[in-house]
């Protein structure tokens, strides 16, 4: 008997961001969100259920890891396992091949990849809707690695259904995320728990209202292939939630010094008729969004920014992936 299936998904970079939940027990997020994935960065994850087993085990790029890690991977497993009626414990296999822990979303790959993989090892097949409305249980932004291309995630008020879904293909446009690496250190408060002080700022419900607004714009603007307007919405969210952060109870300073520098350089580019623009996730590492004829530019501008360790490149990507699956019993 073998239950086993592998699956790959891309992170994704969000233009109009997910933070603070509605409903922590029905994972809500308290606005819809917009993003895009990021090609060239990818996880891949192996999932096997094992009648031997007595609780799961996680190996994350061939090391094998514990709390607190595995039991959140356990707590979505459990979450499958309740679905299918299935009591078996899996092998998880990981493999990034990206920094984990710095503001990257890893865990929204992770947990697309895992939703997958870890439901086609059992020969569920579900709809692109079902496995993005699951895949949200173990990260919320977990949920727009499922679709391809340009995502929006959106939760009906009414009937509480929550995932997300592509608005326009990979290809749609041609944008490159140069993501300008400060740090590679494990971040220090995470998005899970950052999330929960949210609502201390009393910015956030602010920012909450007025995101159906942003969400209008930024679609609007990918629609239209429009960098000025997305510049301008982008910058506005990503500001937006870092005031939010800043001001909460404990406070949360995700941006280091040279984050700054490179917002501050991308404006004096944007005075040079530069199709670029900026946006931070829960880390130091700025995500710096240009129109591919800008690529080399930008590229040499940032190479000589001191404190850039290190630039990753991704253009839009495709939707998680099936690589492998053998679940004959
Ligand atoms: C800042 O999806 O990592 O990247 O749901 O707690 O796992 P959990 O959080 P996560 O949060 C992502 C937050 C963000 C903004 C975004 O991607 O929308």
């Amino acid at each position: 008997m073998s239950m086993k299936a592998t699956a790959i998904a891309h992170p994704n970079i969000a233009f109009i961001k997910y933070w603070g939940l509605k409903d922590e027990v029905g994972r809500l997020p308290a606005n819809d969100s917009i993003s895009m994935n990021i090609g060239c960065l990818s996880t891949r994850t192996m999932v096997e259920y094992d009648r031997s087993l007595e609780k799961d085990t996680l190996t994350l790029n061939d090391q094998k890891v514990t709390r607190p890690a595995l039991q959140r991977v356990t707590a979505f497993l459990d979450h499958i396992r309740r679905k299918t009626n299935s009591q078996y414990f899996a092998h998880v296999r990981s493999e990034n091949n990206f920094p984990i822990g710095a503001g990257l979303a890893s865990s929204a790959s992770a947990f697309a990849a895992l939703a997958l993989a870890g439901t086609a090892a059992l020969g569920l097949h579900l709809s692109e809707k079902d496995l993005s409305g699951l895949a949200r249980y173990g990260s919320g932004s977990a949920c727009r690695s499922i679709p391809g291309g340009f995502v929006e995630w959106r939760t009906d008020p009414l009937v509480g259904e929550s995932f997300a879904f592509s608005f326009a293909p990979a290809d749609h446009w041609n944008l490159v995320d140069l993501i300008a690496i400060l740090s590679e250190e494990h971040k220090l408060v995470g998005s899970e728990a950052g999330m929960i002080s949210a609502l201390s700022s009393p910015f956030q419900e602010a920012r909450v209202q007025d995101a159906p607004r942003r969400l209008d714009l930024c679609r609007k603007a990918i629609l239209n292939r429009d960098i000025n307007a997305l510049a301008k919405v982008t910058e506005l969210d990503s500001n937006m939630m870092h005031a939010v952060m800043m001001t909460s109870d404990p406070p949360l300073f995700y941006w280091h010094p040279g984050s700054l520098a490179i917002m501050k350089a991308v404006k004096e580019w944007q005075k040079q008729d530069i199709p670029v623009t900026y946006t931070l996730d829960a880390g130091p590492n700025v995500h710096v969004i240009c129109l591919q004829e800008a690529m080399r530019m930008v590229l040499s501008r940032l190479r000589q920014i001191p404190t850039v360790l290190k630039i990753l490149k991704g253009m839009p990507a495709g939707p998680a992936r099936l690589l492998a699956a053998n679940t004959s019993k």
